[in-house]
Parts: structure tokens; sequence; C-alpha cells
């Protein structure tokens, strides 16, 4: 019986260990040490900084992003679309937009150094998956219920906690599963990040 957990505890330590491996940002592609060379070989600080920060993100240490930027139209929507990106999803474009450096943040002389290839998703977002959309199952029944600000383990963001930003589907710091490409939170194998959400 004693052995029984121990050997169990064992386990589940060594599941941990594994699981912990890739879940960092460092050595992730977010980790931008290098791209400026008074980085001081920090990471964090292409991102945050401990003062002065812009509101946007926690402690965040980006400028903001001029846009305008053009959003996801379609006449088969039915739930509501911010004007313009909101505050999570405006951090991630303070790089992939393409507009600024990737090294221009609070405490740094910019060198410059820009986004570029398909990582770049430039200002027109009307050729990607809608962004700050107020998540709402009861406009459109082919969507699973959010509860307490998740939905399908997904976090939605904002004020109401029911936006579905950047962030609801990749993780920033790469926290999520091993192996899974593009930061994903969810493996999308077998579509299973899409029916987190979406009932098809
Ligand atoms: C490439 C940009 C980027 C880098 C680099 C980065 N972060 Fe973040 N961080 C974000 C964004 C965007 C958010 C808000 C969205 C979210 O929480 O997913 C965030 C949120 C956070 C939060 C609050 C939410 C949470 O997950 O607990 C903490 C704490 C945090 N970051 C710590 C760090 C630390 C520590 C480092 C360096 C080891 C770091 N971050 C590096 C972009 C970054
Ligand atoms: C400080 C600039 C910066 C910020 C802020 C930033 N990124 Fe990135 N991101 C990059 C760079 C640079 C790359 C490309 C790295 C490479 O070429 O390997 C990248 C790559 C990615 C990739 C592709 C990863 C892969 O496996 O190839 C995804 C997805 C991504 N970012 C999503 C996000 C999201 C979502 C946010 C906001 C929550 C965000 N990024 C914020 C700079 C940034
Ligand atoms: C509804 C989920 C979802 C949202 C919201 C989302 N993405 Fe993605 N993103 C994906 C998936 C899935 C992939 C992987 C596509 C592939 O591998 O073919 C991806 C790929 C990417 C890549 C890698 C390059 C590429 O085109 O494959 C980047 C960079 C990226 N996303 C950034 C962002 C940014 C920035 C935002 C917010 C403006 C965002 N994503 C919003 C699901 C999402
Ligand atoms: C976090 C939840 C979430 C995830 C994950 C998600 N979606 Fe969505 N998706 C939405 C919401 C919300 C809308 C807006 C629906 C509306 O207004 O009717 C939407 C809209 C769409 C639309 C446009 C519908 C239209 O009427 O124009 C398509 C297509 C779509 N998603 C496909 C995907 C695919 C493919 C994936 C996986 C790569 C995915 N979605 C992942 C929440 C999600």
């Amino acid at each position: 019986m004693f052995y029984k957990i121990y050997q169990s505890t064992i386990l589940m330590a060594i599941l941990a260990i594994a699981g912990n491996a890739s879940a960092e940002i460092l050595g992730s592609p977010h980790d931008l040490q290098g791209t400026n060379n008074s980085d001081g070989g920090q990471t964090c600080i292409y991102c945050h900084t401990p003062h002065n920060a812009s509101a946007f993100a926690p402690l965040w240490s980006r400028q903001t992003p001029a846009g305008p930027y053009t959003m996801y139209a379609s006449p088969t929507l039915d739930m509501t679309i911010a004007g313009s990106p909101q505050d999570t999803s405006l951090a991630c474009l303070s790089c992939h937009d393409g507009t600024l450096a990737l090294d221009a943040v609070v405490g740094l002389t910019s060198g410059g150094g820009f986004i570029t290839g398909g990582n770049n998703l430039g200002t027109d977002l009307s050729n990607d998956h809608p962004i700050s959309v107020t998540y709402d199952s009861t406009a459109d029944t082919a969507f699973n219920a959010a509860a307490a600000g998740k939905v399908g383990g997904l976090q939605l963001f904002g004020t109401g906690a029911n936006q579905v930003e950047c962030a609801t589907c990749h993780s920033v710091h790469d926290e999520g599963p091993a192996n899974v490409s593009a930061l994903l939170w969810i493996d999308n194998a077998g579509s299973a990040l899409c029916t987190a959400c979406h009932i098809k």
C-alpha cells in the first residue's frame, strides 16, 4: 500500500518534470535574448518591465502599435467584434503587425529588427480568425458554453472575461503541451483546438 503510493508519487514527479521541460519561454520562439546587444541576456525585457509600464498587458514594456486595423467581417457572424483589437491582442500585434521593432521597449535604445514572413500578420486582420469578439454561445448554438471566463479550457479576456483574443489560442510563454506547433494551448490534431469552441 505504502509502496504503491510511493511509486505513484515518483511517477507523478517524473511526469511533472517531463511536462515542464518545454513549458517555459526560455529557448522558445519568444526567447528574443540577444536581439538587442544591450539586453543584458534578459528575455522578459522584450515584453515586460518592472517599472514605467504601459497599460495594455501586465507590466507591459512595449510601445503601442498605431494601427489602424481592418477587423474580420462576415455576414454569418452572430457575435460582436470590437472595432479595433483589444488590449491583450494589441500586445501581440506590437510585434506581429510588423510595424514596431522587436526591441522597441522601455529601457532599450531600439536598434531595429522586425518580424518577418508568415509570422507577420500585418494590420489587415480580415483574413485572420476573428479576435476581440465577445464569446456568446446564446447568439450561436453551434458553440460550447463558456463558464468562469473559460471555454474548453481556453481563457477568455477583457473586463467581462468573455473576449476571444490571440492569447486564447496561443501560449505566449510556451506553457502549452510539449511538441505542439505554433505555441497552441491545445494540440490541434483532430481539430481539437477548434472544437474546444465550435460544435462542428
Ligand atoms: C513575447 C512577449 C512576452 C515575453 C518575452 C514575456 N511575456 Fe509575460 N506576458 C506576455 C503577454 C502578452 C501577457 C498577457 C497575456 C497572457 O497572460 O497570456 C503576459 C502575461 C504575463 C504574466 C501575467 C499572466 C500570467 O501568465 O501569470 C506574467 C506573470 C508574466 N507574463 C511573466 C513573464 C516573465 C517572468 C517573463 C520572462 C521570463 C515573461 N513574462 C516574458 C508577453 C510576454
Ligand atoms: C516582442 C515581440 C513579440 C511579441 C510581443 C509577441 N511575439 Fe510572437 N513571435 C515573435 C517573434 C520574433 C517570433 C518568431 C520567432 C522565430 O522566428 O522563431 C514569434 C513567433 C510566434 C509564433 C509562431 C511560433 C512558432 O512555433 O513558430 C506564434 C504563434 C506567436 N508568435 C504568437 C504570439 C502571440 C499570440 C502573442 C501575444 C500573446 C505574441 N506572439 C507576442 C515576437 C513576438
Ligand atoms: C481561434 C484560435 C486562434 C486565434 C484567436 C489566433 N490564432 Fe494564431 N494560430 C492559430 C492556429 C491553429 C495556428 C496554426 C496554424 C497552422 O499551423 O497552420 C496559428 C498560427 C499562428 C502563427 C504562426 C504563423 C502562421 O500563420 O501559421 C502566428 C504568428 C500567430 N498564429 C499569431 C497570432 C496572433 C498575433 C493572433 C491575434 C491577432 C492570433 N494568432 C490569433 C490559432 C489562432
Ligand atoms: C476560443 C474559441 C474559439 C476557438 C478555439 C476557435 N474559434 Fe472559430 N470562432 C470563434 C468565435 C467566437 C467566432 C465568431 C462566431 C460568430 O460571431 O458567429 C469564430 C468564428 C470562426 C469562423 C468564421 C465564421 C463566420 O461566420 O464568418 C470560422 C470559419 C472559424 N471560427 C473557424 C475556426 C477554426 C478552423 C478553428 C480552429 C483552428 C477555430 N475557429 C477556433 C471561437 C473560436
